[in-house]
């Protein structure tokens, strides 16, 4: 039996994070849940976003499954999830974008792997007003997190047989925050020669992904450009529905899938699971439970080729649990 921390999350994270654990639990891998709150539920009942006892419980676990939780536009608490990240130093997002058949979009034969750094750049949220007709914000980058960032992609492509790594960056802008994140990306890149390397700058990088998406690999890259870069193509593969992610450092990983609480669909049970699902797909596969990682893989892609049993965005008119249920019975 194993321990982790299970964080339903607001919005349609409790409905997708249920469907998640359904399917563990059906394809016969016994994980004891221990339930924690994040974000707004956290703030209700805590009056705190992120309460320590969510975070020592995900210490002690190291495994996490985890619900999008909610943040205000332009006002309130600071992101809880960005919060947890630096506090577990969570220096990696990885997310896995791939085609699945049957899924109507342009493309066929997507299958790449972002890097996102995760700890640091504009979003450790260091900004405060200059008087009070501008704002500034502070984009840190250090040597440090750019180069551990770069070694996890490395080490992936080689453990993977993956061809080739992308560095994205707007060094010729900014010439020393991005400067140095491209210098550290390089001197990790020195020590694999096997492996192909190439540095695109960033909008070119997005221009290339749209018109040719199946030339990419994995990528790599600072932490906002990898959140802008991996929901549009999230876009890609059609839509937030499909794609997982795991926020990965030393102690702990916390797989949570790439979309937000979707307010639109919270509470109607419409919201397709299948990236929370495919997050349980990658804690499994983590905790070397790949037999039973690749048997709810495969019922996934079967649901979804087959058309029959999907949510409205994959353009059915079956409910989250409905979808769930026809990835149990095609376990
Ligand atoms: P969102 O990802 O919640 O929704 C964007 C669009 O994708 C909506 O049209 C939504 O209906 C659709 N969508 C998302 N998940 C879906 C699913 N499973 N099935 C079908 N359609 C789905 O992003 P939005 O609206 O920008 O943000 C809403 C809230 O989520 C905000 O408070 C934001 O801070 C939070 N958020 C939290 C994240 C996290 O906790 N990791 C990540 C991103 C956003």
């Amino acid at each position: 039996m194993y321990k982790a921390t299970l964080i339903p999350g607001d919005g349609i994270g409790p409905e997708v994070i249920r469907a998640a654990t359904e399917v563990i639990e059906a394809a016969g891998v016994k994980i004891s849940w221990e339930e924690k709150l994040i974000g707004q539920s956290a703030m209700a009942k805590y009056n705190n976003p992120l309460p320590e006892d969510t975070v020592s419980s995900i210490e002690t676990n190291r495994i996490a499954l985890k619900g999008p939780s909610t943040t205000e536009i332009a006002k309130g608490f600071r992101s809880a999830n960005i919060s947890l990240r630096q506090r577990l130093n969570l220096y990696a997002n990885i997310r896995p974008i791939k085609t699945i058949e049957g899924v109507n979009t342009k493309y066929k034969d997507i299958d790449l792997v972002i890097f996102r750094e995760n700890t640091e750049d504009l979003y450790m949220g260091i900004e405060h007003m200059v008087g009070k007709d501008a704002a500034e914000s502070i984009k840190l980058i250090t040597r440090d997190a750019s180069e551990r960032i770069a070694s996890m992609a490395f080490n992936y492509a080689l453990r993977e047989k993956r061809r080739k790594v992308t560095c994205g960056h707007k060094a010729n802008v900014m010439k020393l925050s991005d400067g140095l994140f491209l210098s550290s990306v390089r001197s990790i890149a020195s020590k694999y020669p096997d492996i192909e390397y190439q540095e695109m700058i960033i909008e070119n990088l997005f221009m290339k992904m749209v018109m040719n998406p199946e030339e990419f690999d994995v990528i790599v890259l600072p932490n906002l450009y990898g959140d802008l870069l991996s929901e549009m193509c999230a876009g890609l593969v059609g839509g937030l529905g499909l794609v997982p992610g795991v926020n990965i450092g030393v102690e702990a990983a916390v797989f949570e899938p790439t979309h937000g609480t979707a307010p639109d669909l919270a509470g109607k049970g419409i919201a397709n699971p299948t990236a929370a699902i495919l997050c349980g797909v990658m804690l499994l596969n983590h905790i070397g439970e790949k037999e039973a990682a690749d048997r709810i893989y495969n019922s996934v892609k079967r649901v979804i080729r087959e058309g029959k049993y999907v949510t409205r965005d994959l353009g059915g008119s079956y409910s989250t649990m409905d979808m769930t249920k026809a990835v149990i019975d095609n376990l």
